[in-house]
């Protein structure tokens, strides 16, 4: 299955990410993770993007598409995936149909996580994130009182864009640029908003229930 997840900075993409891709047994492909990757590898990619990120804009398009192209073209990649991140504008969106089209593919959904602005901020202020395993915690909805991370005993960080201050631009970059994606899938017929308050748990479980009809296609 090829899913697109899409919503705005911490309505919880990367959690349910996790437990998506690991229910359906396809790859996690988060443009933001990659990023950080180079970023902390000190490597070309992560210093052209580091700029970007480090204010809250979105790291141009010919660096990222060509970085998604790179990765969609793994072996692992061939019979599905999970994109967390990408597409986050519709030059992007298109880029990616056309990709696909390439390959005789196309995407199944675009699951819309729907959450409130003051949520985000109370999200994004507690994260933490596992610099061994990639986990990501709260400090307060998992009563977090160390920085270990409870799977792995990796050390817990806190991402630099989590700041007050980039998180409301990066939430009025989501607006601006991201938003429009949604009409753009409801007009392709793939779009599926889903809830993204209450638990972890109830989220995932409401984001299974929309893949379940294409699951047992
Ligand atoms: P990216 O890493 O993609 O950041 P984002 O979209 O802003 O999303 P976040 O990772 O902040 O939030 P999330 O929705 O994954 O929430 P999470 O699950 O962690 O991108 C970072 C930067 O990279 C961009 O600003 C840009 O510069 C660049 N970039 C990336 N892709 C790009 C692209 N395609 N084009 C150009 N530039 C690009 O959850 C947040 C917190 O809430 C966690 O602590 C979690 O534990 C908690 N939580 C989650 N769900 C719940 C729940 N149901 N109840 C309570 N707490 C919850």
């Amino acid at each position: 299955m090829r899913i697109v997840l899409v919503g705005p900075p911490g309505a919880g993409k990367g959690t349910q990410a996790q437990f998506i891709a690991s229910h359906l047994s396809i790859p996690k492909i988060s443009t933001g993770d990659i990023f950080r990757a180079n970023v902390s590898g000190g490597t070309e990619l992560g210093r052209k993007a580091k700029e970007f990120m480090d204010r809250g804009d979105l790291v141009p398009d010919e660096v990222t598409i060509a970085m998604v192209r790179d990765r969609l073209s793994e072996d692992d990649a061939r019979d599905g995936f999970l994109l967390d991140g990408f597409p986050r504008n519709v030059p992007q969106a298109e880029t990616l149909k056309k990709m696909l089209s390439e390959w005789d593919a196309r995407l199944d959904i675009v699951l819309e996580l729907v959450v409130d602005e003051e949520e985000v901020v109370r999200r994004l202020s507690g994260r933490r994130t596992c610099t061994k395993c990639g986990k990501i915690w709260h400090v307060d909805f998992d009563d977090k009182r160390d920085d270990i991370c409870d799977d792995c005993g990796g050390n817990l960080f806190q991402r630099d864009d989590d700041k007050e201050d980039v998180v409301r631009h990066r939430l009025e970059v989501y607006q601006e640029q991201t938003a429009p994606l949604v009409q753009f899938y409801e007009d392709e017929g793939i779009l599926a908003g889903i809830e993204a308050t209450g638990s972890v748990e109830e989220v995932t479980g409401r984001a299974l229930a929309a893949l379940a009809p294409l699951e047992s296609a």
